[in-house]
Formats: structure tokens, sequence, C-alpha cells
């Protein structure tokens, strides 16, 4: 290794002070070994949520690590139309004075590009006295949105969205919810914490009952907010009405942003890398589970409690892949993941077989759909069903594909990893997507010697 293991290169998280430029198409092509320490950005779930509930929490909160990425500079923006004040004080620190009582915004709310800050806001201002109407980019304006609304409408909102049930929606709530016992029929974090939330503001007890665990972001922060909230095996309760109290709130990194930096390492030889600040919670590390059984070496260290939520870093050597069969129920612990996931296994031994993962075809493309065009575009064999997909792996990938990214960060970041193990170059159409979620990818690639760049 030739740079020292003692200080990170570069902090995904310096967005706000090194904006992301304003580029389209981008590379990648293969080259040297990449080496050397970087930092993955704030995790993106937690950021949201540190901004939604500090927003309607009595008092100021705190955050630090916050995701400077465009999705959660949406949220923000969506949580002042409310009339919370979100300032930021340093890099990555921010204060939330939160609102005792939201305001109605008086024009549409934009939710850009993010699933998760729009279902989570309608949810959560469900629990007030107010009318809004949400709206997105194209990508969320074609996300259905029925899953939110239907529960909610049943809780005693109103709600009005396009006849196919997508943005825009307005929804209208006295504040004086019933409280729903609510079997989900998928497990998503998006709707359990949009229907609790609401709770919030219903008399009595609200319940989420989920097929699997979905992540449990929500009920970890809901207590730090001073909410008393029950599990039980795959039910979740609030007891409303109930406010919530501000809180300091430390963000750990990112997983399914460390996830690209990691894969990058795995298929390029000669690579070891260290990734730092990762958060290990259950409900989110799948992906590594499933390296790991591909034959992955993937060294956990330095585990540490960071924000309430366990933290490692993870050194990351080359190594060569086998194809595996991902379990079915291991999905919603890596349902983010399952782009870059198929770019290991384009460069693993044998076929990599992935299935009850329907749930991506509404994620902010049809990743199943744009995962097999990205692979085949770059000479990679892949059998896709309506509910997965089967990827035959080989050694280099012939590469030379221009990928179009469909609005979708993780498709655009893990077309340009694939680039790092291609004969020819892959070229992307759009890397601006790219903020949303990780806004100093480019910089934290090149850290590692990776050969990408945006035009
Ligand atoms: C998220 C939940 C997941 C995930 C999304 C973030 C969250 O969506 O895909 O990126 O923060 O609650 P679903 O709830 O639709 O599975």
């Amino acid at each position: 290794m030739r740079r020292s293991f003692s200080t990170p290169q570069v902090d995904g998280n310096f967005a706000m002070s090194t904006p992301a430029p304003a580029f389209h198409r981008a590379i990648a092509r293969s080259g040297r070994a990449l080496t050397g320490i970087v930092r993955t950005p704030g995790d993106k779930s937690i950021s949201h949520r540190s901004i939604i509930f500090g927003a309607l929490a009595e008092g100021v909160t705190t955050i630090s690590g916050l995701l400077e990425g465009a999705d959660i500079m949406s949220t923000i923006g969506a949580m002042r139309a409310f009339d919370a004040r979100v300032e930021r004080r340093d890099v990555g620190v921010w204060e939330v004075t939160g609102t005792p009582t939201p305001v109605s915004p008086g024009v549409p709310v934009d939710c850009g590009n993010s699933g998760t800050g729009v279902r989570l806001v309608m949810g959560a201002v469900s629990a007030y006295p107010v009318t809004a109407t949400f709206t997105g980019d194209a990508s969320l304006t074609s996300r259905p949105m029925r899953r939110i609304l239907d529960p909610l409408r049943r809780m005693g909102v109103t709600a009005t969205s396009t006849a196919d049930g997508r943005l825009p929606a307005t929804i209208t709530s006295n504040g004086r919810l019933s409280p729903l016992d609510y079997h989900s029929p998928r497990a998503s974090a998006q709707v359990k914490s949009a229907i609790l939330l609401a709770g919030l503001g219903a008399t009595g007890t609200t319940t989420v009952h989920e097929p699997e665990r979905s992540r449990d972001h929500t009920e970890n922060m809901l207590r730090a907010f001073g909410i008393s909230i029950k599990v039980d095996g795959l039910s979740v309760s609030v007891t409303g009405p109930a406010k919530l109290r501000a809180a300091h709130v430390h963000v750990p990194g990112d997983p399914s942003s460390a996830a690209f930096p990691m894969v990058a390492a795995l298929i390029t030889p000669g690579s070891d890398v260290i990734i730092e600040n990762i958060m290990m919670n259950p409900t989110r590390t799948g992906l590594f589970e499933t390296l790991t059984e591909m034959g992955a070496e993937l060294r956990k260290f330095n585990f540490r409690i960071s924000g309430g939520e366990t933290v490692a870093d993870i050194r990351v050597r080359h190594s060569e892949l086998r194809g595996v069969t991902v379990p079915p129920e291991r999905a919603p612990s890596m349902i983010d993941e399952y782009p870059v996931l198929a770019v290991a296994s384009a460069c693993a031994k044998g076929e990599t077989v992935m299935n009850g993962i329907h749930e991506l075809r509404v994620k902010e493309s049809d990743r199943i759909a744009a995962t097999a065009s990205l692979l085949r575009c770059n000479g990679v064999e892949v059998r896709e069903r309506d509910d997965g997909m089967t990827i035959t792996g080989m050694k280099t990938v012939p590469g030379g594909g221009h990928v179009v990214i469909r609005h979708d960060h993780r498709i655009a970041m893990s077309a340009l990893v694939l680039g790092l193990n291609a004969r020819a170059t892959v070229s992307i159409d759009d890397a601006s997507m790219i903020a949303t979620s990780f806004p100093n990818f480019f910089r934290v690639m090149q850290a590692l010697g990776a050969d990408m760049a945006a035009s």
C-alpha cells in the first residue's frame, strides 16, 4: 500500500464546501490498483429523518455528519415550507428549530428525486392540521404513492393524486387521525415510517406489521426524539397523540454509498482500500454478507458506537469472486445495493442469481431493467425476470457501453464502477444525479486512484 493508513484522504461528506459541478457525461476505465483510505458520506436514511423529526420536534435539534446531497436538500426545502427553521452551521453540521404548528405551504412542495423524502414528509405532516401538495422530478412523479396514500386515507387523511396514484398528490389532514393496525404487503421502511409518523397524531395505538424486517432507523430515532415505541417481532407500534422532543443526531457513514468504492476495490486487481466509518446496522448490511459469501476479502475492524449505531472501518482487497444465489429474504437489508452487486457479479466466476426483488422495479428507475441494460451494453450476459435476474460473470468485462442512467444515481455509480474492470471505456449520459446521495463520489474514487472523470 502506497499511502499511510492514518488519515482519510477524502471525506465523502464535504459537499456544500465543494459543490458538485453541473456536468453531464462521465467515463471510467481500467487502470491501476485502488489504494488508500476514504470515508463515505453520511447515511441518507438517517439524514432525512434527522431533518424531518427535528423540524416537527419541540426545541432545537443539532445534527452532525449530515449528508449534504441533493435528496437531503430537497427534504430541507420541504420542511422549511412547513415553517421549520433549518440552518447550516458548518460542513455537515445543521441546526433545526422545530415548528410546533406546521403551516400549510402556499405552493407545491418539490421533493426532487427523493422517494424517502416525499413519503416520510407526507406521513409526518399528516399528524398536523395541514393541506399540502407534493411533487418531484421526472423519476419521482412516476413512482407509486398509493402505498402511502391508501393507509393515510384509512387514518382520516383526504388525499388526491393522479388517476394512477402518482405525484402530484395533495393531502389534507385535520390533525386528529384514527389509529391504524396495518399489515404491509411489503417490507418497506418508507411505508412503515410514514404510517408510524402519522400515528403520532392519532388517538390510540398505530401498528405496522411487516413480512420481513425493513431498516429500523425510524424506530431507533423516534426513541431518541422521546417517543415510546414498541417492537414485537415484525410489528412496530406507537401510541398517540405524542410529541417529538429535539435531540442531537450524529449521522454515521452510509453503507449504501460505501458499497461503490468497496465493489470497485474488489474487482480492480491489486487493490487494497480502507473505507472508514461505515454504519453496521444489521438491517443494512446484507451486501457485505453476500460479498463475503462470494469470496470477498472484507475485514471489519475498529467497531465503535457512534450516534447510537455501531460503525466500523472495512479493509477491502481485490478478490476472486464467485457467483452465488442471494437469499430473497435478505433483500430488505440490501435493497439499494443490487445494481452494484450486479457489477460485482459480472466480474465473478459463474452465475449469480437474484430473486424476490420486484420492488426494484419502482425505485428511482426500474432497477432490474436499468441494471440489465447497463450490463448488456457492456457485453455481460443477463437473464431478466419479473422479480429478479441472473448474471453470468467473467474475469474482465468487454465494456465500451454508453449507459443511460434514467435519473438514477445508483445506476450511474454502478456503471462507472464496472468501467474499472472493463477492456473498453464505459461512459454514462448524466453524472449530475450522483450528487443525490454521494456528492463527492468522483473525488473519493479519484483519491483511490480510479480512472474516472466527469466532462
Ligand atoms: C429507505 C427505504 C427503502 C430504500 C430507500 C431508503 C428509507 O425504500 O430503498 O433508498 O430511508 O426508509 P423502501 O421503503 O421503498 O423499501
